[in-house]
Order: C-alpha cells, then sequence, then structure tokens
C-alpha cells in the first residue's frame, strides 16, 4: 500500500515539475502575465505548486466569504487585517456576497491527504479560493496566499502605486510533522508580553504552530506563581550589565538589581488567548533540578547547600565551569535538591497552576546539564542514595525526574524533558526533546518514546550565523546552509515516534528583541522549510532565491534578518613555507569578493578574490566586500592579520 502511494506520489511531482516548465515557456513575452514561477516565493515549499496561465488583479472593493463564519473568524481577521493594512483598500466579510473575492471553506467530507493542518489554494483570474479540513488549514492557506501578493503587501502602512496582480496557482499542501516549534529564551533576557506577540506573528508567516516558552533559569523566573511571590519578587531580578555575556564581573551588593521582568497570570491567558487566535500552542518549560538558580535565589530551602542563603540571581557572571566538558563543575550550587521533599511540594504548587494556564498537552520540566558536584559530596543526597538504592548522581536525577513525571501526570499533562532524562533510568511515558545531536531522539525513538528532535548541529539559533567578527560571541556557529541540512526523521529513527521538531534560540547573548529577529531570520525560515516541507522538494538554490525575496518582505515588515549569505565565510591555514593563507568561500552562488591590504575600503574596482591570499608582510588589516554584479550585498568585514594569525594556529 505505501509503495503504491510512493508511485502515484512520484507520477505526481515529476508531472507537477513538467507542468511548471511549460507554464515558464509560454510566459516569455506574455505582458498580462509578467508574474513568472521564479517570483512565485512560499516559505515552507508546498508539497505541490501548479502555476496557471493569467493573473488575479485585487478589485477596489474586496469581500471575503467563510464557510463556517464562527470557525474561521480568526482567519478572515487576519487576511483582512493584513490586506487592509497594505492596500488601503476595504475588505468587507459578508458572507451573502454574490461574487466573493475571497472563498475560505471547510470542507464536508474529510480530504485525508489533507489531514489537520494541510489546504487547497486556488488562485483563477476572478477568485481565490481556499479550502481545507480544518480552521488551522485555512490558516495556514492565508499565510501562502499572503505570500503570493506583491512583497509589498508585508508593509506596515499603505503603498500607493501597486499593481495589486498575484499568478494563477494550484497549491495542495499539508505539513509533514505537526508539531513545528520555535523555543524562545525569555529568563536569559527578559521580554516584554508585546515582544512574545511580535514572535508569534513573526513564526506564524512561516507555519511555525508550536512556542516552547523558556520560563525558568539561572538568571531569571517569568511567570508568577500564586503563594510563592518571592519567585517574582526576588527571582525575576538581576543587575543589568551589557558586554559578553558570561564574562561579566560579578555584581557587587549595591548594585540595583532593576534588570529583568516576569509575566502575572493574566499576561499568561493574554499570550495563550492570543496563540490560540493564530493556530499557535505554547508549551511552557520549566527547567530543573539544574538551571534554578533564580529559584534557590528566591527560596534557598530548595537548595542542599547551606550557602545558598547567600545566592543571587545570575547577571550573567560565570557560574559554571565547563573547561572538563559535560556535565559542567558547578562554582555555585543551581540545583534543586532532589533529597529535600519541601522541593516536591514546591514543584507541585508550581506545576499545578502552570497546567491550568497552559491548555497544551506537555509541560516540559528541562532537565538539561545539572551538574554532579554539589550533589556528589553532599550528605542528603548520599542518604538518598543508599535509601533508595541509586548506584550514580544520573540514577538520583532519574529518581528525581521519575517524581516529577507523576506530579505532572496527576496534573493531567505529558511530561517532556531534554535528553538528559534518558541517562540514568527514563520512565516509559516520558518524552523527549533530543538537543545533543540526533542521536538521543534517534535511539529515544527506537524505545517508543515520543521524541522533538532540535540538535545543536542543526537547530541551535543562538549559534553564531557569520564570522564572530561581526557577530557576539557564542561558542559554536551555525550557518544558513547547514540550517537548510536538518531532516528531523533521519535513518534509523521509529518515524511513529518522532512528533516534531524545532528550533531553539538561547539568549545569553541575546539583549535586544531586534537581535532575536537577527538571529532567527533567515535561518527560521530553513527550519520552517525542513520540518513542513517534503524532504523531496527541498532545494538549496530555489530555497535561496525564495529567500533574498522573503528578504525585501522582511525589509518591509520593519523585522531584523541576517544578511550573514552573503558575507564571505573566513578560513585560515599555513603554506608549505608555514605562511598566513586565507580563504574567503562564499555562502551561496554569484557572489564577487574584493578586498584590500592597504587599510581603505575596496569595493567592485579593487582586487577580485580568486584564490586564498597570503597577506603582505607588513599589512595589518585585511578588509572584505562582496558584491552581486555592481550592487554591493555584504557587509564591510575588517580582520586584523593579527586575528587570522591567532586563529592559525
Ligand atoms: C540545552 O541547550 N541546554 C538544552
Amino acid at each position: 500500500m505505501k509503495k503504491l502511494f510512493l508511485i502515484i506520489s512520484c507520477c505526481f511531482f515529476a508531472a507537477n515539475s513538467y507542468a511548471q516548465t511549460l507554464v515558464n515557456e509560454t510566459e516569455i513575452g506574455d505582458a498580462e502575465t509578467a508574474i513568472s514561477t521564479a517570483s512565485i516565493a512560499i516559505i515552507p515549499v508546498p508539497v505541490s505548486l501548479m502555476k496557471k496561465a493569467g493573473t488575479f488583479t485585487l478589485p477596489e472593493n474586496i469581500s471575503i466569504q467563510a464557510s463556517k463564519s464562527e470557525d474561521l473568524k480568526q482567519s478572515v481577521a487576519f487576511l483582512s487585517e493584513r490586506i487592509e493594512r497594505a492596500t488601503g483598500r476595504f475588505v468587507s466579510s459578508v458572507t451573502s456576497a454574490n461574487h466573493p473575492t475571497i472563498k475560505l471553506i471547510l470542507n464536508t467530507q474529510n480530504d485525508v491527504l489533507l489531514g489537520l493542518e494541510g489546504y487547497k489554494l486556488n488562485v483563477n483570474p476572478t477568485q481565490i479560493v481556499i479550502t481545507a479540513n480544518k480552521p488551522a488549514g485555512i490558516f495556514w492557506g492565508v499565510q501562502s496566499l499572503i505570500q503570493l501578493f506583491p512583497v509589498e503587501i508585508e508593509s506596515k502602512e499603505v503603498v500607493a502605486n501597486v499593481k495589486w496582480k498575484l499568478p494563477c496557482v494550484d497549491v495542495v499542501d499539508y505539513p509533514k510533522l505537526g508539531w513545528r516549534g520555535l523555543m524562545f529564551d525569555v529568563a536569559r533576557h527578559f521580554f516584554t508580553k508585546d515582544e512574545v506577540k511580535q514572535f508569534i506573528d513573526n513564526m506564524v508567516r512561516y507555519k511555525f504552530n508550536l512556542l516552547h516558552f523558556h520560563l525558568t533559569d539561572d538568571e531569571g523566573w517569568r511567570i508568577e506563581i500564586k503563594g510563592l511571590p518571592k519567585l517574582t519578587e526576588v527571582g525575576a531580578w538581576s543587575v543589568q550589565k551589557t558586554g559578553t555575556f558570561g564574562d561579566f564581573t560579578p555584581p557587587t551588593a549595591d548594585e540595583p538589581r532593576t534588570y529583568g521582568g516576569f509575566y502575572t497570570q493574566e499576561d499568561i491567558k493574554e499570550l495563550v488567548q492570543y496563540a490560540q487566535e493564530r493556530f499557535v500552542n505554547i508549551m511552557p518549560e520549566i527547567d530543573v533540578p539544574g538551571h534554578s538558580l533564580a529559584a534557590i535565589a528566591s527560596y534557598p530551602d530548595l537548595s542542599c547547600t547551606p550557602d545558598a542563603a547567600n545566592y543571587k540571581v545570575r547577571s550573567g557572571e560565570k557560574i559554571m565551569d565547563w573547561s572538563r566538558g559535560a556535565p559542567p563543575t558547578a562554582l555555585v550550587d543551581n540545583t534543586l535538591c532532589p533529597a529535600n521533599e519541601k522541593v516536591y511540594v514546591f514543584l507541585d504548587s508550581v506545576i499545578t497552576q502552570v497546567a491550568k494556564l497552559f491548555p497544551f498537552e506537555y509541560i516540559h520540566m528541562g532537565g538539561d546539564e545539572a551538574p554532579h558536584n554539589f550533589w556528589e559530596k553532599n550528605d542528603q543526597v548520599k542518604a538518598l542514595m543508599l535509601r533508595e538504592g541509586l548506584k550514580t548522581i544520573p540514577q538520583v536525577q532519574a529518581y528525581f525526574e521519575k517524581r516529577l513525571e507523576q506530579i505532572v501526570i496527576s496534573k493531567g499533562k505529558k511530561f517532556m524533558g531534554w535528553d538528559e532524562i534518558l541517562e540514568g533510568g527514563v520512565s516509559p511515558t516520558a518524552s523527549v526533546m533530543s538537543w545533543r545531536g540526533l542521536k538521543y531522539g534517534i535511539e529515544a525513538s527506537k524505545e517508543k518514546h515520543n521524541v522533538v528532535m532540535s540538535p545543536t548541529d542543526f537547530a541551535y539559533l543562538d549559534y553564531m550565523q557569520a564570522d564572530v567578527i561581526t557577530e557576539p560571541r557564542v561558542y559554536a556557529s551555525l550557518r544558513l546552509n547547514k540550517t537548510y541540512q536538518f531532516n528531523p526523521i533521519p535513518a534509523g529513527a521509529d518515524p511513529k515516534y518522532i512528533i516534531g521538531a524545532q528550533a531553539n534560540l538561547w539568549t545569553e547573548q541575546i539583549f535586544t528583541f531586534r537581535q532575536v529577529q537577527y538571529m532567527l531570520w533567515p535561518r527560521a525560515f530553513a527550519i520552517s522549510e525542513s520540518i513542513w516541507s517534503p524532504i523531496e522538494k527541498k532545494n538549496w538554490t530555489s530555497f535561496i532565491d525564495r529567500t533574498e525575496q522573503h528578504f525585501k518582505r522582511l525589509d518591509l515588515a520593519e523585522v531584523k534578518y541576517s544578511p550573514a549569505i552573503y558575507d564571505p565565510i573566513i578560513a585560515v591555514k599555513r603554506s608549505s613555507d608555514k605562511q598566513l593563507m586565507i580563504e574567503l568561500t562564499p555562502e551561496i552562488d554569484g557572489l564577487d569578493i574584493y578586498y584590500s591590504f592597504d587599510n581603505s575600503t575596496p569595493d567592485r574596482f579593487y582586487p577580485k578574490y580568486t584564490a586564498a591570499l597570503i597577506p603582505p608582510k607588513d599589512a595589518s588589516m585585511l578588509r572584505v566586500i562582496t558584491y552581486k554584479g555592481k550592487q554591493p550585498v555584504g557587509r564591510l568585514i575588517s580582520m586584523p592579520i593579527a586575528d587570522l594569525q591567532k586563529r592559525s594556529k
């Protein structure tokens, strides 16, 4: 049965691309259908898109008709608002319109192919129709429709003199995975409720449907818990520092602790509703037993370490020594005490309230990077080990996680944790978020745990996406092309248990919401396409073409993104006679790199890079810039030769 489906779908895809080629050919010189297939730039790429002859021109008076207006009111409102904002035209949603401009239709008979979130989108010269089984499918169809409009549709104000024409197409589309997430760390730096809403606005454009909300960490506790007021009176506030997080000087006692913030329970309800109206679930994460310094600074009894009474919420000073790898050696004990019953009472209170606030079926309870060194020497933990027959510290954590899962289940929720929960013996019902590579997810899926893939190798959007000379320093790099190679259902995994995938945005080095956007885009385009689109439809060249068109959209939407694809990848090596050699490699095709060693700013009349460079003997600076034809596109990068010498060692 599966094989037959495969053969049919192969024929379908082949026929599809043949049809697209034909249409392209007939379009040449056709003024009326001046929109070429090349300008159709939907991200994530749909399962099938057939370009038809002709265009649709948006009328002055637009009406949107929805088959079940109550179920589709969010999609109608969303689309109306987007059209009115940029075109200045009035959109009515008169259900009885004789000839509506745009029809949103819920299927009366289930279309198995489309599932819960798929849609069909037909743009014809006189009408646009989106059909789906469920309101979510209509909403994702609306996102694709918006991407068929001219880029000016993204403008925040009315744009004059635009020909509001769309190409005629037939699209059939549905996601590969039902959990398409972005994790937002609001603990390391606090981001306001309004910024979280903007984050959601941006994610739905690319059909992400899950916001993983990292609400607690060493640097802040961000959610009001009734009956535990210190979590937000104390735990939400640190000392403001600027520079490279992790290297900050430890705060002094007299520095004001006024940096941070938290969401009240009313704020959380508002965010959950805002997300739901956009078909996004919010999964809360309460990260324990490690990463818990903000909770411990609020309630020192939660720690096994007496010195915890003096602990403060972290302000970016060094608290872990990673020089010997994972788990880290903690310089302060940021773990909850697994041997203290008060900890479980505390967690019960927190989880009870979190479970009520977030309707999503899962609660993520962290579990990552809990250091061993304080537990190893603690008498309470030693007594627990003796009592429970636990031989190792991972087994102590496993004991903690199992008790935690029981609390989560008792509140009617499912338990998820980072892949460290697999160590020391995991409960069979726990779900796993695989972050230290794909391998933990592969193994967990084979053992029938539900798995969400978010490996550092492909999906860590806090990593630098360009050379460290242009970026806030983070300990690793992840370029767009690597992100695009993300395959969330890798060979060896049991696909039945891979319930989803996501990218993670940790915010240690992210101080502002503009930088949040810069780190997300365009890499989250690549993640969205990797999670939504069939692997056979992925194509780097097409993806880059579409990405460049979406840069124009983000410009108009005033969303920041990284132009790193236009900067060369800089590598150094030594020649056989030990001279420094500098290699400059463009990440995408079609770029020319120009350079100088004389401290002046290069342009396209300077030497063009063709082979590895050996700096002249007394040169102190290499400057490079990238052009596309006559247009500068890359950033001017200035690299001290002394830095490059250091890199080559
Ligand atoms: C993690 O990145 N520590 C889950």
